[in-house]
């Protein structure tokens, strides 16, 4: 099970989008894959259909089940989305107070890489959708993820915050076992503007390692693709801004593992036998080939930055 985060310290950048996209692609590719939504906004919880409303459950639970002491169950947090072979860990609008309640005591930190570890078996990616602050629920994403894509709006300012969230990184990788690679993603790109070519200059002068090698354009299908409730690759699977999307994670993924949806729907559950309603979690089964420890084992990421 691969975890990654899509974080910046900057609101409206594509975080959100950025984890629905990618999370669509690798579903139809039939990576079992789970989305966990850290922020207490819920705007990724929404988008797929559930209410952050709603009680106490989803990651929140985690953190209650941590405050007692004991590991949460991630699994029983887990609901079912509008798309096959993707599910959500949803938000809570409760865990705007979780650094009130719980910023300063010792463990918490770990809380969402603890309750990770439980569901190895069960998916084959997870990504993390983080809030657009530095508090605990930005530190337990960065623990718990083996990397870090970091989008970044092609405007003027894109710099300013950029570097913030930059040495946040710095510092929440001093205090890891392994690094964290760290990749910059261009979003929001607009050839049409002044703006958006010469702020993306800027950054690859200033982050020349870890800016990806292309952009997400502009593309009003994103924010359509929220309305239909669907991951943007399933609702405009043609679409501009998804053909980028598809793009990086080829690139993330390196040349062995890039796969054309399967349509025999490999995700480890067959649809057919379950109600949309009644899925909750699925079933651990046999870990991928091409994730997790195959990857691991050859020790490649091409084109994107370095591997433990
Ligand atoms: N490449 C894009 N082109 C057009 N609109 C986009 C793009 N990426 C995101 N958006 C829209 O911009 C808004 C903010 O994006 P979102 O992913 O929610 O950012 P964040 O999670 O960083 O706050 C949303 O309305 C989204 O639909
Ligand atoms: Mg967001």
């Amino acid at each position: 099970m691969r975890v990654w985060a899509s974080a910046n310290q900057k609101g409206g950048v594509g975080k959100t989008t950025t984890v629905a996209c990618l999370g669509g692609l690798l579903a139809e590719s039939g990576r079992r894959t789970l989305l966990v939504d850290l922020d207490p906004h819920g705007s990724l919880t929404g988008y797929l259909g559930h209410d952050p409303e709603g009680g106490e459950g989803g990651v929140y639970a985690l953190f209650q089940a941590a405050a007692e002491g004991r590991v949460g169950d991630a699994a029983a947090g887990v609901v079912a989305t509008g798309a096959d072979g993707l599910w959500l860990l949803p938000a809570r609008t409760a865990l705007a107070t979780l650094d009130r309640q719980f910023g300063t005591r010792e463990g918490m930190g770990l809380v969402i890489a603890r309750a990770l570890a439980g569901l190895t078996a069960r998916f084959d990616f997870v990504l993390i959708d983080c809030p657009p602050m530095l508090g605990l629920l930005m530190v337990n994403a960065l623990a718990a993820c083996e990397r870090v894509l970091v989008p970044v709006q092609t405007e003027y300012l894109a710099l300013q915050g950029l570097d913030r969230m930059m040495r946040t990184l710095a510092m929440v990788t001093r205090a890891r076992p392994q690094p964290l690679p760290a990749l910059i993603v261009p979003t929001l790109f607009d050839r049409r503007t002044r703006a958006s070519p010469e702020s993306l200059r800027r950054l690859r002068a200033r982050y020349p390692q870890q800016t990806w090698r292309s952009v997400i354009p502009v593309d009003t299908r994103f924010r359509e693709a929220t309305r239909a409730g669907l991951p943007p690759s399933a609702a405009y699977p043609q679409a501009r801004g998804v053909q980028a999307y598809r793009e990086l994670l080829a690139d993330l993924l390196g040349p062995g593992e890039t796969r054309e949806p399967d349509a025999a729907g490999a995700t480890g559950t067959d649809p057919a036998n379950q109600s949309s309603e009644s899925r909750g979690c699925p079933p651990a089964g046999p870990v991928r080939q091409d994730s997790g420890a195959a990857a691991a084992a050859a020790g490649r990421e091409p084109n994107t930055g370095r591997r433990a």
